[in-house]
């Protein structure tokens, strides 16, 4: 019977050193398979006399039965740890910030460009768009601007032949529309990029983004423009806004304005954005010309109307607080992204 004792003993350690369940089944099959020591025990039964046989085979059953038992408890234990351990792995952390996608903004100009329109739209406006290389005759000439009128100077610009070039402003899609509507009434905004030779500096490019705009109609009163240009700025820059008229000269409209916007920064009363007058240049405009509108095809005694033209880098960079033009064009994400529309 000490073999016997011996082998429980050695099973028993043998079955709680198990560290996996590997080992385990292959104690099961070392101590209790065919080929294994219980099994030998009781090969062994028929040697004995036979009135120790049944002590000796109830010993052994009761052994083979141990064995199964310390074997099936590590088993639960290891497998409960191994459970443990899964979890433990494949524990999830809600509370790591989720994987973001990467998406584009668009561009201040074209958010400023989009929210202008949005705005024009409500009034009745519709857009109106154009080619970037315009004919001199739509460019300068039907905007009072003949060969050699000394007010070409004030836009210096880029040709691609003597009759073409890039548009100096949109004040070229607003004379081809005119001459396209005559002689109709008109309500149009016409958005587009712009190109004169310039300096590129930190508020000049010699490419940059404009909005005109065009109402021609029976009486219609310079108020109008007043009214409309108030609705818009404050709009855009908040409804404490003024706006005041100053005359100015364009060859195109006459009388001619130019558009100041009371401070958004300090309210009026003067600071480094409005350089300390309290205003803010926004754009210029006035009554189109009478002879801009004869060489359109209408007739100015029964009709006339307005115009103006918005910068809408100055519109964005004012809005924004934006302080070098070259931001706008130099295509770096993180710019664009300070405009994020998910935020
Ligand atoms: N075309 C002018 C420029 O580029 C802006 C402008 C001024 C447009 C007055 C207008 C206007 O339609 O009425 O400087």
């Amino acid at each position: 019977m000490a073999t016997i004792d011996e082998l429980q003993l050695q099973a028993k350690e043998a079955v709680e050193a198990a560290d996996s369940l590997q080992t385990l089944n292959a104690l099961r099959v070392e101590y209790l398979g065919k080929k294994g020591p219980v099994q030998a025990l009781m090969k062994q039964m028929k040697d004995l006399p036979k009135e120790e046989k049944p002590a000796f085979g109830a010993r052994v059953n009761e052994l083979k039965q141990e064995i199964s038992g310390w074997i099936d408890e590590r088993r639960a234990v290891l497998e409960k740890a191994e459970e443990d351990r899964k979890i433990l792995e494949e524990k999830i952390d809600i509370t790591l910030p989720g994987r973001k996608h990467a998406h584009g903004n668009l561009n201040p100009l074209n958010l400023v460009r989009q929210e202008l329109e949005d705005l024009f739209i409500g009034l009745g406006y519709q857009v109106e768009e154009g080619p970037d290389v315009v004919e001199d005759l739509y460019c300068f000439e039907r905007a009072n601007l003949p060969k050699d009128h000394p007010a070409r100077a004030m836009q210096d610009s880029l040709y691609v032949d003597d009759e073409h070039l890039l548009r100096t402003h949109t004040t070229a899609i607003q004379m081809k529309v005119l001459e396209e509507m005559a002689p109709n009434p008109i309500k149009v905004i016409c958005p587009g990029k712009v190109y004169r030779r310039d300096d590129d500096d930190a508020t000049h490019s010699h490419q940059f983004t404009q909005m005109e705009g065009l109402v021609i109609g029976e009486n219609v009163p310079l108020s109008d423009l007043k009214g409309t240009l108030e609705f818009v700025a404050r709009k855009m820059f908040g409804q404490e806004r003024e706006i005041r008229f100053r005359p100015s000269y364009f060859p195109f409209t006459e009388p001619s304005v130019e558009v100041d916007v009371s401070c958004h920064m300090c309210g009026g009363k003067g600071c480094p954005t409005c350089k300390g007058t309290g205003w803010i240049e926004i754009l210029g405009a006035g009554e189109v010309h009478p002879h801009v509108l004869e060489m359109a095809g209408y007739d100015p005694t029964k009709m006339n109307g307005f115009a103006f033209g918005i910068g809408i880098e100055r519109m964005a960079m004012l809005k924004y607080g934006i302080d070098d033009i070259r931001h706008f064009y130099t295509n770096d994400k993180r710019f664009n992204d300070l405009f994020d529309r998910f935020d």
